[in-house]
């Protein structure tokens, strides 16, 4: 009778156990700012149609394993061994080649099964749904950054480049065409959606949406090389009203710079760093003054002679109106949103002060801030400039906004 007992018991703890060790985990892994990359907060509603689908599944598991503990605990009360039965003589009675059990514990599993395949079909389909008024947005993945094409009246043209930081207003559908100019990559905003591979050669659709704004942080999740790990990306969503006055200052070129420090940056620039990054309508060998340009040049890196073997790097136009760079490993201001935590604020001009000492150190040897491969045209190569050159081509860089 003890055994009996005792076996009860160990039963019912270890069913404990597991349902309070679950919810821990998962209670732990929905605070939103201690574990922004996971899938268990949704924010919008293409995650919240994949979190629906999760929770349906999870609910006919548990019911399922209670059933299973329940029949278990079950068994092990009636069908024990008791101490006055002779072995060999009380055994119970054999179950083998039970037609109607075998018949059962084949159907029930079938028909368990397609009720999920219905929810999962479902789910599937409702993927692609898409509004009409959806922004397109072609996102190209490269070792190891994100960039952003915004076609803001679908004529085929690019109207913004933007990388690191996705910008969005809330409620509204975005799709994006996902592509890559280098290895396969993968494009992963847990808190809008799953995952999208970003494939050479090939597009694919995804749609984010967003309920509220904040900042929500990705992941690159497809092994992609020395920085595949920090390859990070932003979603900034900001209300209706704060998203246009983005667009308005994104297709409005930056104010030329006027401290002296800034104007040696410029010529600096132009001379060391438009040859992969594009500020638009400065070009690699041109004279001062300067320019800018309404429009960015898609091409850009392909058509100018670039060291880069993807023949890009990030357009920097309006360097300053992103809250991280450098593929969102370093915070370009103090004071504003972690660069790795989910955030409920977003600003259309990112709050706080500069980060002088992120752009100082990135510029200085970007290769000892982030695993890169420059001689083989994998990143940013250490151009060898002097303090005073860092500190030019920074006061330059602040003008960008
Ligand atoms: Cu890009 Cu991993």
């Amino acid at each position: 009778m003890r055994n009996k007992r005792n076996a009860t018991i160990a039963l019912v703890l270890g069913t404990v156990a597991v349902l309070v060790g679950t919810w821990l985990l998962l209670r732990g892994a929905t605070s939103l700012e201690t574990f922004p990359l996971n899938t268990l907060n949704p924010q919008g509603r293409k995650a919240e149609d994949i979190f629906s689908l999760l929770l349906k599944v999870v609910v006919i598991a548990g019911i399922i394993f209670l059933l299973v503990e329940v029949g278990v605990l079950w068994m092990v009360n009636r069908f024990r061994a008791g101490e006055d039965d002779v072995e060999g003589e009380d055994e119970p009675v054999q179950v083998h080649g039970n037609t109607g059990l075998e018949v059962g514990w084949t159907i029930v599993p079938a028909v368990i099964l397609a009720v999920l395949a219905v929810f999962n079909a479902n789910t599937i389909l409702r993927m692609d749904d898409v509004s009409d008024d959806a922004i397109e947005v072609t996102v190209v993945g490269q070792q190891w950054w994100w960039e952003y094409r915004y076609d803001l009246d679908s004529d085929g043209a690019v109207d913004i480049i933007t990388a690191t930081q996705l910008v969005m207003p809330e409620g509204r559908d975005v799709e994006l065409s996902i592509q890559s100019r280098d290895v396969i990559h993968s494009f992963w905003i847990p808190a809008l959606n799953g995952k999208k591979d970003a494939v050479p050669g090939r597009t694919h659709n995804l749609v984010l949406q967003a309920d509220q704004p904040g900042i929500y942080q990705g992941q690159c999740t497809e092994f992609c090389g020395l920085s595949h790990g920090v390859m990070r990306m932003q979603v900034k969503v900001l209300p209706a009203a704060e998203y246009e006055e983005w667009v308005d200052i994104m297709t409005t070129p930056p104010e030329q710079p006027t401290e002296e420090a800034a104007i040696a940056g410029q010529e600096l620039f132009v001379q060391q760093c438009s040859s992969c990054h594009q500020v638009n309508g400065l070009e690699p060998g041109a004279e001062a003054p300067f320019e800018y340009a309404e429009m960015p040049d898609p091409d850009y890196g392909v058509t100018v002679d670039s060291p880069l073997t993807s023949k890009n790097a990030p357009n920097l136009t309006h360097l300053m109106m992103r809250d991280t760079f450098a593929g969102s490993l370093l915070k370009l201001y103090e004071g504003g949103p972690a660069a790795d935590a989910d955030s409920r604020e977003a600003s259309v001009v990112p709050a706080g002060e500069p980060n002088i000492n992120n752009l100082r150190s990135w510029l200085r040897d970007p290769a000892s801030v982030k695993p890169m491969n420059p001689e083989n045209g994998q990143g940013m190569p250490n151009l060898g400039l002097s303090e005073q050159q860092i500190d030019q081509l920074v006061a330059y860089l602040l003008t960008l906004k």
